[in-house]
């Protein structure tokens, strides 16, 4: 089987490819990725150099470059690409109509010409915008309420498209929120785990009253390979955790797990149109034999570990690009 990882450096997309290589002894797998700030061929250390997993830098937004990337002949695509930073997208959104959105269709339209088995559209579940209560099926309507998530609509809906008009064996994922190993310090858990390691605060927005499903990345893997497999063309996929916490709550864990004090946590600015809570209904999935293994606080605290053996790696990180834009996001209410 001949496998596109387009977006394969990133988090998910690089914890896919690990998950593949040992699960599928047969699967050649090519990544594509731009390697925005987001990307990192660290990502891939043990999986790059051998007969297995092939690299090439490529834009997804870039028609040429996709067109003869598919013209080599895949089995299976999924496309993990995107901008992915809620708060980014609010300080900048182009990034995100132009990857989220012109790149799905650019990739949607390399694949019409060279078709495959099946394509991935990685969506997600703040497609869904905030719940107050009970949990999103499929067929919900569709709230976003950020550029991040208004992108990832588009291309949902575009990839659909595709399937309804031109018959491409699309399959859509809307997964929750994601946490693990190699996930970009930007985000919630990451950030925490290592602004509590660096002795510097943790900037709670607002309340710290919102909801969200975290699913483990090793779980989100299983998950898409079973829809790969199992999942069938023009569907949509709800992928959660089944695991709903406050922010605070989630703060709270990883502060008692590494021993540090609550006065770590800083209330700071709200983000603009936060959405209060997250909630998918899984019941799709379930019934075809999949759901999540893993238990939250089992999986949070082998995260903590992760990072905690991992410094070389996350400090990298948070030397460059991301202490300018620490500075911007956070000004000095955070330790900036
Ligand atoms: P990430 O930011 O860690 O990785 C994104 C990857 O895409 C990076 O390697 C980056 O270099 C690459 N990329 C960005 N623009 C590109 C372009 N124009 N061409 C080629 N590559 C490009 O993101 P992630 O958390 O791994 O998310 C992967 C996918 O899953 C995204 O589509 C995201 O919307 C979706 N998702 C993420 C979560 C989560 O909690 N992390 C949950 C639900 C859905
Ligand atoms: O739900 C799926 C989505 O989960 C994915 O589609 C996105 O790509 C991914 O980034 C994530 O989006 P969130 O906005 O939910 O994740 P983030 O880690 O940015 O924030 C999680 C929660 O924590 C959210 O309520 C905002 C809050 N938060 C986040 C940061 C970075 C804080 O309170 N302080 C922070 O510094």
């Amino acid at each position: 089987m001949r496998v596109l990882v387009a977006g394969g450096a990133g988090f998910i997309g690089s914890n896919f490819v690990r998950h593949a290589v040992q699960a599928h002894p047969d699967w050649q797998i090519v990544v594509a990725d731009l390697l925005t700030y987001a990307g990192n061929l660290e990502n891939l250390h043990d999986l790059l150099g051998g007969q297995r997993v092939r690299f090439v830098k490529a834009d997804i937004a870039d028609r040429k470059a996709m067109e003869a990337l598919l013209a080599a002949g895949f089995d299976y695509a999924l496309n993990f690409a995107a901008a992915t930073h809620v708060d980014r997208s609010i300080r900048d959104p182009e990034a995100f109509i132009r990857t989220d959105i012109y790149g799905a269709f650019t990739l949607l339209e390399a694949v019409r010409r060279h078709p495959v088995e099946r394509f991935v559209q990685v969506s997600t579940d703040e497609v869904y915008g905030s719940l107050r209560e009970g949990s999103a099926r499929e067929d919900a309507p569709l709230m976003p309420t950020s550029p991040y998530s208004a992108s990832k609509a588009g291309a949902d809906r575009l990839a659909f498209s595709y399937f309804a008009t031109y018959g491409v064996p699309v399959v859509i994922t809307r997964p929750s929120n994601t946490f693990g190993p190699y996930q970009h310090p930007e985000k919630l858990i990451p950030l925490f785990i290592t602004n509590a390691l660096e002795e510097r605060p943790l900037p709670v927005y607002g309340d710290g009253q919102n909801v969200r499903d975290w699913l483990y990345v090793m779980d989100h893997c299983e998950a898409l390979d079973f829809i790969l497999r199992r999942g069938e063309p023009g569907v949509v996929y709800n992928i959660g955790g089944g695991s709903e916490c406050t922010n605070l709550e989630v703060t709270a864990a990883i502060l008692d797990y590494l021993g540090r004090p609550r006065s770590l946590i800083r209330h700071v600015r709200d983000r603009p149109a936060h959405d209060r809570r997250y909630s998918v209904d899984g019941s799709r999935l379930r019934s075809l034999g999949w759901q999540p293994r893993t238990e939250f606080r089992q999986a949070l605290h082998e995260t903590i570990d992760w990072y905690v053996a991992r410094r070389s790696w996350w400090e990298k990180i948070k030397s460059g690009e991301f202490s300018d834009y620490y500075r911007e996001q956070y000004g000095s209410e955070a330790g900036s």
